[in-house]
């Protein structure tokens, strides 16, 4: 593939530190535990991977598989379920994992699906938030960092499935795509 140019918008360490804080923030929101941490795939697993072992607290993980993009730049709009949860979250202190938030058409899907399943509580814990961008509400208790309104890729963020393997957050730049 041809290497598109890439700006480092946040670092390793930026990105490490901020983990850190949000780690010992749900430390302190979830003292008793257990915490189902329900990460997103794929863009959400290196996140969840370094929040899980900044929290002292009890965790549990378990992933879901949601798609609302496809291989552009732009949500399709369509947003469908690729893969379930393993275990029951029926009374259970849930926080979905997620990478970023850009239009909020994902999670709002998800917080209505996860909704119903009748967890103790549920909350959202994104690395990103575009806010610029939303187009469906959704309630994001812990941000680890607001964005401007530019395409990003790294540390888990990809485009069309390429840099999820970067341990920056960089801008793509160049033409854009989709
Ligand atoms: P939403 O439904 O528009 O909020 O989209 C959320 C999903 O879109 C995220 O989980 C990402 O997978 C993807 N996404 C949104 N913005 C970006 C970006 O800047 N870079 C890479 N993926 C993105
Ligand atoms: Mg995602």
């Amino acid at each position: 593939m041809t290497q598109a140019p890439l700006r480092v918008l946040l670092s390793a360490e930026q990105i490490q530190a901020r983990i850190r804080e949000l780690g010992a923030q749900i430390d302190r929101d979830y003292p008793e535990g257990p915490v189902y941490l329900v990460a997103i795939l794929k863009g959400a697993c290196f996140f969840l991977a370094d929040l899980a072992r900044a929290m002292k607290c009890q965790a549990r993980l378990d992933f879901i598989g949601i798609s609302s993009y496809g291989k552009g730049k732009t949500s399709s709009g369509e947003v469908k379920l690729t893969k379930d949860l393993d275990t029951s979250i029926e009374g259970a202190d849930v926080l979905v994992v997620e990478d970023i938030v850009d239009s909020g058409v994902t999670l709002n899907y998800l917080m209505h699906v996860l909704g119903q399943r009748r967890p103790r509580s549920l909350r959202i814990v994104a690395l990103l938030d575009k806010p610029d961008r939303r187009l469906r509400p959704v309630e994001v208790a812990y941000v680890g960092f607001q964005i401007p309104d530019e395409f990003v890729v790294g540390y888990g963020l990809d485009y069309a499935e390429d840099y999820r393997n970067l341990s920056d957050i960089c801008v793509l730049e160049g033409p854009k795509a989709g």
